[in-house]
């Protein structure tokens, strides 16, 4: 039996063999020619998602999950399918066990279709864990303890957040504040302040670049796109002020919905949680000074993880090397 680990994000699918590691990372996209009901798939991952924007009639290029749901489950089967294809021939092994990530607080329903989506693309049994535990585990944070720990995973479609002790959520929330809000928020800013309009790659790119919860960032960053007054490309600056402005109310969302989570907690969990801190991962996360704005508001000390946005993938080996922590978070369900 082959056991890896899947994780299958709004905006990245991340797999995990052991021995090997995370042997895949890549966007969650899939494009096909023709539409995504009937079309024949054209590519996966990277290759697909760099279509967007610029394919040619009769091609589509889809994103299967949307907010942290499958909106489209033959496009997501697929995909998954063509990913384990190429990591190793499905029908040469018999049993593929999965460790699978799924977010906080979904339907029944919601889970069935990732469960749907595994079976379809050849998994033959399927473990679905909250990508927040997984993400803790990750960190090496003690999911096990009656102590217990504080997580904030801010990726692209959602940012989720938890308590978790003795290997369960003890009290969590899911809320849709994510990079691809950011990216939309960023590009109509800079559709208002510069005239521009920009590819999402380059609302990216400068998102990457200048993403700051510090006001007085004086960097910048210059940014070509067309001008929708002339019609013709034209390139201009974009200051890190202007970024911090559109994006801080987001992440200020983030820790408002963790204040709440924390202001549920019993007293005793509460204190001892706080104490530890609050662990923040996810690829959104990599923004500076979110530490320094959670801290300050939540008035508790806060760990952002550079490689934040591998917690949960890294979570699902770390999970499949520990039987006896697979053995609780069974246990809980
Ligand atoms: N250096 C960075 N600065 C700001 N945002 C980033 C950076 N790197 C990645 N991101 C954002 O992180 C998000 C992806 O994070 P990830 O945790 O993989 O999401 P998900 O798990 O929802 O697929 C994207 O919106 C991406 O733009
Ligand atoms: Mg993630």
């Amino acid at each position: 039996m082959l056991e890896i680990g899947i994780v299958m994000g709004t905006s990245n699918t991340a797999i995990y063999m052991p021995g090997d590691g995370i042997v895949l990372f890549e966007p969650t996209a899939i494009s096909f020619s023709g539409d995504s009901a009937t079309g024949r798939v054209k590519a996966v991952g990277k290759d697909a998602s760099e279509m967007r924007g610029r394919v040619p009639e009769r091609t589509s290029v889809v994103f299967p999950i949307k907010d942290g749901i499958i909106i489209d489950k033959r496009a997501c089967q697929l995909m998954l399918k063509t990913f384990l294809n190429k990591l190793f021939r499905l029908n040469a092994v018999k049993k593929v066990k999965a460790v699978v990530g799924v977010p906080i607080g979904i339907t029944i329903e919601q889970r069935k279709a990732f469960e749907d989506v595994c079976f379809e693309a050849g998994i033959t049994e399927c473990i679905l864990v909250e990508n927040i535990i997984l993400s803790a585990i990750g960190i090496d944070l003690p999911v096990h303890s009656h102590r217990g720990c504080f997580v904030i995973n801010i990726g692209g479609g959602m940012t989720e957040i938890a308590a978790i002790s003795l290997s369960g959520i003890v009290s969590g929330v899911g809320i849709n504040v994510g990079g691809d809000m950011l990216d939309a928020s960023i590009s109509d800013k800079v559709l208002g302040i510069t005239n521009l309009k920009c590819g999402i790659t380059t609302i990216k790119k400068l998102k990457d670049n200048l993403s700051s919860l510090y006001s007085n960032d004086i960097s910048e960053d210059i940014i070509s796109g067309i001008d929708i007054s002339t019609g013709a490309p034209s390139s201009t600056y974009v200051t890190a002020n202007e970024i911090t402005e559109t994006i801080l109310p987001y992440y200020l969302r983030v820790a408002d919905a963790a204040s709440i989570v924390i202001k549920g907690l019993k007293p005793e969990l509460c204190a001892e949680m706080t104490a530890d801190g609050i662990h923040v991962v996810g690829g959104s996360s990599k923004v500076a000074g979110l530490d320094k704005l959670i801290s300050s508001r939540l008035n508790i000390p806060v760990s952002v993880y550079p490689n934040g946005i591998y917690a949960n993938i890294v979570g699902c080996g770390k999970l499949l090397s520990s039987p006896l922590l697979m053995k609780d978070l069974l246990m809980q369900k």
